[in-house]
C-alpha cells in the first residue's frame, strides 16, 4: 500500500514538476519501485477515477497563420469568421504541440521552414492550446479531445461553408498530446464527414495513460487516410505499440542514439535526457520534411530482428517522413547521434 502511495506521488510529481528542482533525496527510494517510469505511471489507472477536463473553447484556442514563404509575420485566424483568410486553392498544414508547450515553441517555426521548403505557397497553421496544455498533465490529457473536436470542426466549416477540399488538408502534424489532439481531430471529422482527412503525422504522441485506453479515446490508424507515427522514446513518454498505418521505429523507437540512457528517478535527467528522446521526434521531421528521402527504413517484425537477423527482414524501404506514402506496417531505421540525423 505505502509503495503505491509512492508511485502515485512520483508519477504525478515527475510530471507536473518537471520545471522545477525538487530536492528530493530520491537515491533512497526502493529498488522494488526503480521501474521503468512509464510502467509506474500505466500501472496506475486510479489516477484517471476522479479528474475532470476543463470547458473547452474555441475562443482560448489560437491559430496562427502564414501565408507563403514570404509572410513576415503570422496572421491570426478567427475560426468564427474565417472568410478573408481563406483560400480554397491552398493546401493547409496544420501543427499541434504538446504538453506545457505554446506557439513559440522552438519546432514550429523550424518545421515551418521546412515545409516552406517544399511547397512556398502552403498555408501553415500553428495551433496554440497553451490554455489547456499548460495544465497539470491530466487535465491536459483530459482536453485534448475537446481541443481535437474544435480543430476538426474548424476544418468541417472551412470544407462545407468555404469548399476547401478535404483533400487539401494537406496535414496534421501532432507531438506528444498534440499527436493525440490530431487523431481527436481526425475521429471528428469522420464522424461528422464520414470521410477521412488525408494525413495525420504523430511525432512520438503520448503514451501516458493513452497505451491501455480503449481504440476510440486516443490515435489509431483509422483517424486519417495516412496515420504516420514516428516512435521515439515509446514506453516512457512516448506511445510504444504500433498505433498508425505506418510507425517508425528509429533507434528501436524508445531511446534515441545521442540521448543518454539514465535513472528515471533522477529529476534532472528526467527532464533533460528523458525528453531528448522525446524531442528527437520532431528534431527528424524537420529534417526529413526539409530533405524527402534521407531517412531510409526498411520493414520488418521487430528492432530485434532488424539489427540481428537482418536476413529476415522484408525488402521493403520507405522513407520516414515522405508525404506521400500510402505502405503499411513498422519501419525501422539507425540514425546518427548528432544533425544531421539522416545516415
Ligand atoms: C510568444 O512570444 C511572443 C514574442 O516574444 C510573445 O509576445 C507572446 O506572448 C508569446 N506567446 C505565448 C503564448 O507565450
Ligand atoms: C542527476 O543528473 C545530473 C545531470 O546529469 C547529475 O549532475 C547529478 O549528479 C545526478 N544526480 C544523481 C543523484 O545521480
Amino acid at each position: 500500500m505505502r509503495q503505491q502511495y509512492l508511485v502515485v506521488f512520483l508519477c504525478v510529481f515527475a510530471f507536473v514538476r518537471l520545471e522545477e528542482e525538487p530536492g528530493l533525496d530520491l537515491s533512497r527510494v526502493s529498488e522494488a519501485i526503480q521501474q521503468d517510469f512509464f510502467n509506474l505511471c500505466n500501472g496506475i489507472g486510479l489516477l484517471h477515477k476522479n479528474v475532470h477536463g476543463d470547458v473547452v473553447t474555441i475562443d482560448n484556442i489560437k491559430f496562427y497563420l502564414w501565408r507563403t514563404k514570404k509572410s513576415k509575420k503570422y496572421t491570426i485566424l478567427d475560426p468564427r469568421n474565417p472568410t478573408k483568410l481563406i483560400n480554397k486553392k491552398a493546401q493547409y498544414v496544420f501543427f499541434v504541440h504538446g504538453w506545457l508547450e505554446n506557439v513559440n515553441t522552438s519546432w514550429y517555426n523550424n518545421l515551418k521552414h521546412s515545409f516552406f521548403e517544399i511547397n512556398p505557397e502552403l498555408y501553415v497553421i500553428q495551433v496554440d492550446w497553451s490554455e489547456y496544455a499548460g495544465k497539470d498533465y491530466i487535465i491536459a490529457l483530459y482536453d485534448t479531445r475537446e481541443v481535437g473536436n474544435l480543430i476538426g470542426k474548424l476544418i468541417i466549416n472551412l470544407h462545407q461553408t468555404y469548399s476547401v477540399p478535404l483533400d487539401n488538408f494537406m496535414v496534421l502534424v501532432g507531438h506528444s498530446l498534440g499527436g493525440q489532439v490530431c487523431g481527436f481531430a481526425g475521429k471528428h471529422i469522420k464522424k461528422y464527414l464520414g470521410k477521412k482527412i488525408p494525413r495525420i503525422v504523430a511525432l512520438d504522441p503520448a503514451g501516458v495513460f493513452f497505451e491501455d485506453a480503449p481504440e476510440s479515446e486516443k490515435l489509431n490508424p483509422e483517424d486519417a487516410s495516412v496515420v504516420e507515427v514516428i516512435h521515439t522514446s515509446g514506453g516512457r513518454i512516448g506511445y510504444k505499440e504500433p498505433c498508425g498505418t505506418i510507425d517508425f521505429f528509429p533507434n528501436g523507437g524508445s531511446w534515441q542514439a545521442g540521448c543518454i540512457k539514465e535513472a528515471i528517478f533522477n529529476m534532472t535527467d528526467l527532464k533533460t535526457k528523458v525528453s531528448c528522446s522525446h524531442f528527437r521526434s520532431w528534431r527528424f521531421y524537420i529534417e526529413a520534411v526539409a530533405n524527402p528521402q534521407s531517412f531510409r527504413a526498411r520493414k520488418c517484425k521487430s528492432w530485434e530482428d532488424y539489427t540481428k537477423k537482418p536476413d529476415s527482414c522484408e525488402d521493403d524501404y520507405e522513407t520516414m517522413g515522405d508525404l506521400h506514402t500510402h505502405k503499411r506496417g513498422k519501419y525501422y531505421l539507425i540514425t546518427n547521434e548528432n544533425p544531421p540525423f539522416s545516415q
